[in-house]
């Protein structure tokens, strides 16, 4: 059956790593017949969660009236959540953090989605990822029936365009294909 596939791409980048594999799955979700929609975050005017509580009383209407309360009805109308980041010391970017901060006016009902990381590095060794894939895993612990459904890792690729013939990228593609 057809997925929603939606792909949030933190790389503040235009033109970077992660946009290209970001492009790679979603070439992949289109062959596998699935419907996927990007947003590059980058594009979408996002503040920071103040942690005044105000969404938790107000039906999950935030106290900042910006783009996110769009690209969270998304997240909860779609069926694979997929997350781009690049390593940023050795952690996810502040963009993908902020994004995850927000999710909480309406995180109860980001629920029974499968996730998928990617992520990018200078660095080539695994633990490079360390940080970042337990950012992403403390998010999916509390979102309630959520499923890890992949991690993509390309260590190794600073400038842009390093990312060109990685072997993740032939991973984001049966990714988005096969999801
Ligand atoms: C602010 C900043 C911090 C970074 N920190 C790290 C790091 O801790 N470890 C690492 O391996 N690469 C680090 N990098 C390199 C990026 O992860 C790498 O260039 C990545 O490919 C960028 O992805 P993008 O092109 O999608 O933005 C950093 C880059 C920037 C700009």
């Amino acid at each position: 059956m057809s997925k929603k596939l939606l792909v949030l791409n933190a790389s503040p980048r235009s033109g970077g790593n992660c946009d290209v594999l970001c492009d790679e799955f979603i070439s992949g979700a289109v062959d596998g017949g699935n419907k996927s929609e990007i947003i590059n975050l980058r594009d979408k005017n996002i503040n920071y969660c103040l942690g005044c509580l105000v969404c938790q009383s107000s039906g999950g209407v935030c106290a900042h009236n910006d783009d996110m309360s769009e690209v969270l009805d998304k997240m909860i109308s779609s069926d694979v959540i997929v997350l781009a980041t690049p390593v940023y010391f050795y952690s996810m970017c502040a963009q993908l953090k902020t994004l995850m901060d927000r999710t909480f006016a309406k995180y109860t009902q980001v629920k029974n989605k499968k996730f998928c990381l990617m992520s990018t590095a200078a660095d080539n060794n695994d633990s490079a990822f360390d940080g970042t894939i337990q950012g992403f895993r403390n998010f999916l612990y509390c979102l309630s029936g959520s499923e890890e459904a992949g991690i993509i890792l390309a260590g190794g690729v600073y400038e842009i365009g390093e990312i060109k013939n990685h072997k993740a990228l032939e991973q984001a593609y049966k990714a988005g294909k096969n999801i």
